[in-house]
């Protein structure tokens, strides 16, 4: 039998980038919609690239599955003999140097459940085109560099679909035969097809304006099914204060007269950033205190964000090719975190993008799909949408501002913007910009774009009590991957400073200049620094504020640890000592479940966390953060060969004792902060929630009754969804008697709410029992199920896979089978999504028999699925291929 993962797939090389033959100078649009037969006709102005490297070039549009009805080029009507179509590609040989080419095709939204291009969501009709979907429309020059101008005329039945929307400005709008209508939509600005969008729908919607610096009035408006036009309040603030803030911090302002945010609950990403059309999976637009979460409104306040702010950095500024598509992503992670850090707690904020950071792009940095933040080969680019282009390059784009300072990052922000408007480039075309504008030499940081996996960074001590100095020798090394040969030593800031014994910080001389805090820019591979004139040996904190995204050896003591966690002035340092301190202690207590000895009691973590508990007043939100520890799939990153079952043993051993210690201090902070004032979204009331229910969660985890029956109060008492799902939330993990009744009755209460219904499957899903395996299956037949819903597939199916090693990794193999099935099954209906789950299996080999002969035999499973999608295949032959 030949296996998909055999076929040698063709991966398009970053190498090989050649600029396009054919510019479209413009592109005309008539759509004439309907949900089973839509007819795109398009005509593209043309003209040759004198950039172009080849004079003689033929013309090749894009297209994939298109029923292509009429060729015409110029007056010319062309038949099958005058252009060739084959795979993705439509040829025409004889092309005048500019030229009018037109094409009509029909489509069908309604069979298209892969999500990509125009596809029927309830009753509306929408469009998703990055990377590649606009050539599931229409035959195109489908790729980042072709800038055109669109216009775009809309027809469709006008009861069905009075909405009808596409980027730019109405310029005309009327009534056709036979029920229909039509609108006509301008787009001045030239953008690439990925930003191209359409909706026709008929939804509701919630107006209002906001008024640029320079004295604009721009019309907002976002639409949600008519329902739920109440739940759209908290998007428009957020889309209000992104514009206000954007202007402030880079000076960078709206540019049309109306920006349109449409949610849909069909969607495979969070959101799009279509020009002045944003398309928004409806879990990032819909917010109401009894359906969403604090949580849930952070990440809609910090999504709408994301997407407006790529109006300059993705729209105005695009990315010439696929490759460099860190250069929008990156940086405007960067600039929502930077956002949402100014409207929550800045240090919460960066200590959540931390964790993110470590959860799920760390092992991707570990697995079989590891890959530069720009990098050099994609089979599917669907698959190159990842933590590492995203949070990692996010980080990259900080430690610019770390090296060049907020007002060096932002005179390299303006130069970037004065060189590059309105046009498609690179990320070398950024880091120049930065670099020009603070005549700063950049080139050996440049090596970030190229290196693969987390660079490490060992540090050691040597304290010279005579001389009270302190030598720190510091060492970084990249893992072995054939494209980090050759790369050389990273340029990397390391941000660090001193505390006491007492826990006081502590002023140091380096050459001379004496500073409570360092930034210290490595450049060698193996260099020593000495820090002096300390009285005692003090305590290192490094790498405050996460200074570079490494991963870091030093060698602290457990008590240094709890000093650096309870004093330390850089909150991310305290948190990432913590975290350190617990890891360590987690760690060693797997070991003593795998030899069957003893867990030891947690004597430093105990009291790190008791003095936390003690100041918690200080800054709620922090301690909570504080008071968090490594999950398993965390710990199965530090494990190995992954002992799943010890791991889980180990880590509720660690638990139990932390609860036993310090039930009365829970139960006094849970008391304090769990104040039961009318609900609202400030940073101060979500940071008493989340430090009440983390302490209301380690009691219930303690397994007592008198916490799970407070759970159930807060659950009948609450105003808001925050607190009921956090109680029960808490019973689930706990696998509490309580579960069953409390999970029907909230299925009771939101069964109609397909949002909150996610999270009631996610819970479920996530319940760490074996037989969760069935439940799932069972689950999948529950009516508002649905493997068409990317939403649902990934709170079931995606909830089980990574959140339940118990259940996902059942000895006998029918967790990781059923994950398999899903895979496959989902394969054909929708590959993107499907694509996502497999990465549950990336780090087989690292696992222990039989978890590890399980998850192989899934894989073997999948790649043997006849038809498999190059999105699947991509990546479980690369997983397969790992030993
Ligand atoms: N550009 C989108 C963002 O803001 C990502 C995105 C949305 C996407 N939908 C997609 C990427 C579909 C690939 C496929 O990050
Ligand atoms: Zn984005």
């Amino acid at each position: 039998m030949a296996l998909k993962g055999d076929q040698p797939q063709t991966p398009v090389l970053r190498k090989h980038y050649q600029p396009p033959a054919w510019l479209v100078d413009s592109m005309d649009m008539t759509i004439a919609l309907d949900s089973e037969q839509t007819c795109v006709r398009s005509e593209l102005t043309i003209r040759r690239n004198p950039q172009s490297n080849d004079s003689q070039a033929p013309l090749m549009l894009y297209g994939v599955g298109l029923d292509t009805q009429h060729v015409q080029l110029n007056e010319r009507v062309l038949d099958e003999s005058d252009y060739h179509i084959q795979g993705e590609t439509l040829t025409i040989d004889e092309v005048p140097d500019s030229a009018r080419v037109v094409t009509e095709v029909q489509i069908n939204p309604s069979q298209n459940t892969a999500l990509e291009g125009l596809y029927q969501s309830g009753n509306s009709l929408l469009t998703q085109c990055e990377a590649e979907g606009f050539r599931k429309i229409t035959w195109f020059a489908d790729r980042p560099d072709v800038m055109s101008v669109f216009r775009v005329r809309l027809e469709a039945d006008a009861e069905r679909y009075p909405l009808l929307l596409s980027n730019g400005n109405l310029i005309e709008s009327g009534t056709l035969d036979q029920g229909r209508h039509y609108a006509i939509w301008d787009d001045p600005f030239p953008k690439p097809s990925y930003l191209f969008a359409l909706v026709a729908g008929d939804l509701g919607l919630l107006e209002d304006t906001f008024m640029t610096v320079s004295g604009r009035e721009v019309a907002l408006k976002v639409y949600s099914e008519h329902d739920n036009i109440d739940q759209l309040d908290h998007a428009m603030e957020s889309l209000k204060k992104s514009m206000a803030w954007d202007e402030q911090r880079y000076g960078l302002e709206y540019d049309l007269d109306v920006y349109h945010i449409v949610a849909t609950h069909d969607f495979n990403m969070g959101a799009m950033e279509n020009k002045s059309l944003n398309i928004f999976n409806a879990r990032y637009v819909l917010a109401d205190p009894n359906t969403a979460t604090d949580f849930d409104y952070a990440g809609v306040e910090g999504v709408i964000a994301h997407e407006y702010f790529h109006n300059w950095t993705g729209n105005r500024v695009t990315c010439r090719d696929w490759f460099q598509l860190t250069l929008k992503e990156g940086l405007t992670v960067f600039r929502d975190q930077e956002f949402s850090a100014d409207m929550q707690s800045a240090a919460v904020t960066r200590i959540q993008n931390i964790d993110g950071l470590m959860n799920r792009q760390f092992p991707e940095d570990a697995g079989p799909m590891a890959h530069p933040i720009r990098p050099q080969r994609y089979v599917e680019i669907n698959n190159f949408y990842t933590a590492t282009v995203y949070e990692k390059g996010a980080e990259i784009i900080r430690m610019y501002q770390t090296l060049l300072g907020r007002e060096g990052f932002r005179n390299g922000m303006d130069l970037y913007f004065e060189r590059h408007d309105g046009q498609a480039v690179t990320c070398d075309d950024f880091l120049a910009a930065m670099a020009d504008a603070n005549d700063f030499d950049l080139s050996q940081f440049s090596r970030w774009y190229n290196q693969v996996g987390t660079p490490k960074l060992k540090v050691e001590a040597n304290w010279i009590e005579s001389e009270g100095a302190l030598e720190l020798a510091f060492e970084q090394s990249l893992i072995d991957h054939p494209d980090n040969s050759d790369l050389g030593p990273l340029l990397i800031p390391v941000r660090l400073g001193f505390i006491d014994t007492q826990g006081h910080a502590v002023a140091a001389q380096l050459n001379g200049n004496r500073q409570s805090e360092f930034l210290i820019k490595l450049t060698e591979s193996v260099q020593t620094l000495r820090f002096e004139g300390f009285d005692q040996r003090p305590v290192v904190s490094l790498l405050r504020d996460y200074s570079a995204p490494v991963a870091l050896t030093f060698d602290w003591s457990e008590q240094e640890l709890a000093l650096l966690l309870a004093h330390d002035a850089d909150p991310v340092a305290r948190w990432l000592a913590g975290k350190r301190l617990a890891a360590g202690v987690l760690d060693r207590a797997i070991e003593q479940v795998q030899q069957k000895r003893e867990v030891e009691r947690p004597e430093h973590l105990i009291s790190a966390w008791r003095a936390v508990l003690a100041q918690a007043e200080q800054e709620p939100a922090l301690a909570a953060e504080l008071l968090q520890l490594p999950g398993e799939s965390e710990l199965a990153l530090r494990n190995t060969p992954v002992d799943v079952e010890a791991i889980h043993a180990a880590r509720n051993q660690i638990v139990g004792f932390l609860v036993e210690e310090l039930d009365e201090p829970l139960q006094q902070c849970y008391q304090q902060f769990a104040d039961n004032k009318a609900w609202q979204f400030t940073s101060e009331q979500v940071g008493r929630r989340r430090l009440a229910n983390t302490c209301l969660g380690w009691r219930v985890a303690g397994r007592s009754e008198a916490a799970d029956a407070q759970a159930v109060t807060q659950i009948q008492s609450a105003d808001n969804l925050t607190d009921r799902f956090a109680a029960l939330g808490a019973l689930v993990r706990a696998d509490s008697d309580q579960v069953q009744d409390q999970l029907e009755a909230f299925a009771a209460r939101y069964r109609d709410n397909p949002l909150v219904m996610d999270k009631w499957f996610a819970l479920q899903a996530m319940q760490p029992k074996s037989s969760a395996v069935e439940q799932v299956k069972a689950l999948m037949q529950h009516e508002s199920f649905s493997l068409k819903n990317p939403n649902k597939v990934r709170a079931l199916i995606g909830s089980f896979g990574m959140h339940n090693p118990i259940a996902f990794h059942r000895k006998d193999g029918a967790g990781c089978e059923l994950m398999a099935d899903v895979v496959c099954e989902l394969d054909a209906i929708n590959p993107q999504v499907a694509a996502r789950l497999v990465a549950v299996f990336n780090r087989w080999s690292d696992y222990a028999e039989p978890y590890r002969a399980n998850m192989q035999a899934a894989l073997d499973t999948i790649l043997a699925q006849p038809g498999l999608s190059n999105d699947v295949s991509e990546i479980a032959s690369a997983a397969r291929k790992r030993t």
